[in-house]
């Protein structure tokens, strides 16, 4: 049975490309970049030539970025360093981000360093930037704003710079959990007025297992992880070194191909959109669907009923992978904390299809005829 793989924003398959720029680094080039003789020194060079490719692509200074083993890490890391470093002693975020976020969030609050809050969300499911605005403004102390740049589930997209003109104003530090926008459109990292940003690369055909951090040149944090002093000294541990020169070249690739690739992604979106609606009696979009809204994210609201309850486990068994909301490591579906926050309406079932450059119309059209099986 072929699959079709409709889950993209939990994960992508790799490039054929950036496999093809990471196999030497897995055979024959494997020197350990800390080593001195040249064969270490040629790892070496992987690494900062990978970096500078992907500073020039953000606009960033090679310096500010960080190389991570992902989305999590680089979303602890901002957190901490925030609370540890920066003098922040509240965080304002909002119930809609990533676990990666929330219970980093969570778990300083059960300490005594922070306190925390959490930002009104309009009907649109986007932040309410007027009570984002007061919630600074009532603050006495150093706030850290930790916002997501696009949500992994339903897809909207965050003013990222009215949100930063805002941390600039009450003097906040702002991170921003990018890790569904990096690799997906052109960002410009010295524009932007922020001062940490998360990365992954297995959201755009990189590797799975290394992210970024970028570190705005204006903050110093310490040393988070400690040992040989890695990652100028932040970061110990020997460099995933595959998995950056797979980052970078995958970035280069979404890169050079974001007109096409975005608008051929947005086309099949917008064509399941039409699809849904003509076919599907009841269906409901979560979010802000067709405005500020990821090109690769459709998340569909279902009327509930004995058989659409089954959706996810109905279409699994025909080979079609999408997802409730975002992929859980337990693999339990214990419902998704972002469709609540925004419509937590009992009556209906949510589906995400996520899509990327290497689905078809024809698949959309195959997992439409399911869809209408099972609703
Ligand atoms: C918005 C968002 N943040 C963070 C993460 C975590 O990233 P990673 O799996 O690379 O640790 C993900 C993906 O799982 C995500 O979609």
């Amino acid at each position: 049975m072929d699959r079709i793989y409709f889950d993209n924003a939990a994960t992508t398959a790799l490039d054929k490309e950036v496999l093809e720029a990471m196999l030497p680094y897995m055979t024959t080039h494997f020197g350990n970049p800390s080593s001195i003789y040249s064969y270490g020194r040629e790892s070496r060079l992987a690494i900062e030539t990978a970096r500078k490719t992907v500073a020039k692509i953000l606009n960033a200074h090679p310096g500010e970025i960080f190389f991570t083993s992902g989305g999590t890490e680089s979303n602890n890391t901002a957190i901490l360093s925030a609370i540890r470093d920066l003098g922040c002693k509240h965080i304002i975020t909002s119930s809609i981000e990533h676990h990666a976020v929330l219970h980093t969030v969570e778990h300083y609050d059960t300490t005594d360093e922070i306190t925390s809050s959490y930002v009104k969300l309009l009907s649109s499911g986007h932040v309410d930037l007027e009570d984002l605005e007061a919630q600074l403004a009532s603050q006495p102390e150093r706030c850290l704003v930790t916002l997501m740049h696009a949500n992994n589930e339903i897809g909207n997209i965050l003013d990222i710079d009215a949100v930063g003109n805002l941390c600039k104003k009450y003097n906040a530090i702002f991170h921003s959990d990018c890790v569904q926008t990096v690799g997906h459109y052109p960002l410009d990292f010295r524009k932007t007025p922020v001062h940490f940003i998360s990365g992954a690369g297995h959201k755009f055909h990189g590797p799975k297992g290394v992210g970024i951090l970028y570190v705005n040149d204006n903050i110093k944090i310490k040393p988070y992880i400690f040992g040989g002093g890695q990652e100028r000294n932040m970061r110990a541990g020997t460099e995933n070194l595959y998995g950056i020169v797979g980052f970078a070249k995958a970035l280069e690739l979404a890169t050079n191909n974001y007109e096409n690739d975005s608008r051929y992604i947005q086309s099949l979106k917008t064509y399941m959109i039409e699809q849904l609606r003509k076919n599907i009696k009841g269906v409901q979009f979560n979010g802000d669907q067709e405005g500020e809204c990821l090109y690769t994210v459709l998340s569909a609201a279902f009327p509930k009923t004995e058989k659409s309850e089954m959706i996810l486990f109905s279409l699994d068994m025909q080979g079609i992978c999408v997802s409730g909301g975002s992929a859980c490591s337990s693999g339990a579906d214990i419902g998704s904390h972002v469709i609540q926050a925004i419509n937590n309406n009992p009556n209906l079932v949510t589906v995400r299809f996520s899509f990327s450059k290497y689905n078809t119309k024809e698949e959309v059209d195959k997992v439409m005829t399911k869809v209408k099986e099972l609703i």
